[in-house]
């Protein structure tokens, strides 16, 4: 069943934030992650609890979640929150598949202005915007990457990246 553009009924369009109220209210994010997991280890657990705190605290989060890497060349779906997701997306396919080729952080303005199919993989047409970040694990190697789409253009920025990349650090490194 092709994904519709109506909204489902259980997920609310995003809403902007100022960089000052997005530092705000990734500060409150950060603390809640950090007191839930305490000394945590299992990778699966952090990944749950990053997606449903960010997705709670975070009004432009639309689909929040984790890719992970399978094999030499592909990611695999994780844990994650919004609309039914591609399961699985090849090194260098879309935003996920080119991040998780050449390890850096990836933020799309607008991702109607990509090349569906090779530089975006549309698993929802209510995505407009969207920051892929490399998760690492703690000996460097790459886990996978950390997705998030809001439904609003130009929603990410280095604000964004700099907080992201911290947390997946403080969580994951
Ligand atoms: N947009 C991503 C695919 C994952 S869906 O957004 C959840 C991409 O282009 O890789």
């Amino acid at each position: 069943m092709a994904a519709t553009a109506e909204m489902p009924y259980f997920i609310k369009p995003s809403r902007p934030l100022s960089p000052d109220q997005k530092r705000v209210v990734y500060a409150e994010a950060r603390q809640a992650i950090l007191a839930t997991l305490g000394d945590e280890a299992d990778d699966q657990v952090k990944m749950v609890t990053m997606n449903c705190l960010l997705k709670t605290y975070i009004p432009y989060y639309y689909w929040v979640g984790f890719y992970l890497v399978r094999g030499e060349d592909k990611l695999v779906i994780g844990p994650y929150q919004g609309t039914l997701g591609c399961l699985y997306i090849k090194f260098g396919k879309g935003v996920c598949g080119t991040v998780a080729a050449t390890g850096e952080t990836r933020i799309v303005e607008d991702t109607h202005a990509l090349v569906q199919g090779k530089e975006h993989i549309a698993c929802d047409p209510n995505s407009r915007s969207e920051i892929v970040l490399p998760v690492r694990r703690a000996d460097g190697t790459l886990m996978g990457v950390f997705d998030v789409d809001s439904t609003l253009e130009g929603s990410f920025d280095e604000v964004d990246q700099r907080e992201l990349e911290t947390l997946l650090k403080n969580v994951f490194g």
